[in-house]
């Protein structure tokens, strides 16, 4: 089954062709970074308009790398959800024109779900049961996938998503957007150790996440001590980027022991931190359990994970209807 995936949920407008699920045939990611990079931050407005001049060709460039065209289709696979409405409809609008001209079956695909198909692209897929560490701009979420597409969420951030800190804390530090890349280069020549951050615990017990506090603990930091020299700046990138990483690995290791599962995916945008993949797989290498990481270029939003997702879905049989809409706030589980 030839599958097209159209992802344009945040600020990167991407579509792919995938040959039965895994197989992918043309990939094309068109960043907006240069748009967004002069405001520190996505500009959801800037968003949409982009994705409506680049959505066209980018299919184009992604059926032309594939050696196809539109006719050789089986199937439309499109983000729905969740993420920002403006830019999601774009993806829909033309992921539903293209299926009602063309006649191919439509399906409309989460993007956490999307994120985590990232891990059957490459090589050695996982086995289920695993955990799915979901890290990106706009998520953080633990899930338990126990069956092909059967989730249930573990925990989830009650605040800032992880890449979201990573940015605020790139633009308090004056290191530009996206914040996580210049963080992590940056926070090479720094200290970890040098600055103590707060871990947030739940008091409640739960599995969730938060990265507000450390966020507040930086900008107090960064006002009390004025003008800071280069060194300082990669003493405190560093200190957050070791925090961060310590809450992420672990939360995903006490859920791994308390359910019994010994399977990690590591997905979303975050990571693509070094970091955090040495310190995940470090934790998971000791107690003998699996760790599947997508490559780099696979972690961060593209349209052959979307493509990967949607491919299963139809071929399960599930179709959309044409009047597929956007929903920003599309829950997995
Ligand atoms: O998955 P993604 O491309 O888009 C969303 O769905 O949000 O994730 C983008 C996020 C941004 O916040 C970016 O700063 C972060 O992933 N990110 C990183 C790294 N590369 C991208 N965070 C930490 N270290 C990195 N190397
Ligand atoms: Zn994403």
């Amino acid at each position: 089954m030839i599958v097209l995936g159209i992802e344009t949920s945040c600020d990167e407008t991407a579509a792919a062709v995938l040959d039965g699920g895994r197989k992918v045939l043309g990939s094309v990611v068109a960043s907006q970074d240069d748009v967004h990079a002069p405001y520190g931050g996505v500009v959801p407005e800037l968003a949409s308009r982009r994705h409506l001049e680049v959505i066209v060709p980018v299919i184009r460039q992604a059926l032309a790398e594939a050696g196809m065209t539109l006719r050789d289709l089986d199937g439309i696979a499109v983000t729905q959800g969740p993420g920002l409405v403006g830019s999601l409809l774009v993806g829909v609008q033309a992921a539903k024109a293209l299926a009602w001209v063309h006649g191919a079956p439509l399906c409309g695909v989460n993007h956490l779900e999307g994120h985590i198909y990232a891990a059957f692209l490459e090589g050695n897929p996982p086995d289920y049961p695993f955990l799915a560490l979901v890290v990106s701009g706009g998520h953080t979420a633990l899930y338990l996938a126990r069956e092909p597409r059967g989730y249930a969420r573990i925990g989830r951030t009650r605040d800032d998503a992880a890449g979201e800190a990573f940015d605020k804390v790139a633009k308090l530090l004056g290191l530009g957007y996206p914040g996580g890349p210049a963080i992590e280069r940056i926070a090479r020549e720094g200290n970890p150790a040098a600055l103590r951050l707060p871990t947030a615990q739940m008091t409640d017990g739960a599995p969730d996440f938060s990265f507000s506090g450390i966020k507040t603990a930086v900008s107090l930091h960064v006002r009390r001590a004025g003008a800071l020299s280069p060194a300082h700046v990669a003493d405190v990138a560093a200190s957050f980027q070791a925090t961060v990483v310590k809450m992420l690995v672990r939360k995903t290791v006490r859920a791994g022991l308390s359910l019994g599962v010994r399977r990690v995916v590591l997905t979303g945008g975050v990571a693509a931190n070094t970091a955090l993949r040495e310190a995940l797989a470090g934790e998971c290498g000791e107690r003998g359990w699996e760790l599947f990481v997508p490559s780099r270029r696979l972690c961060t939003d593209n349209a052959a994970m979307i493509a990967a997702a949607g491919h299963d879905r139809l071929e399960a049989g599930e179709r959309a209807p044409l009047t597929l809409n956007a929903v920003p706030d599309l829950a997995l589980a």
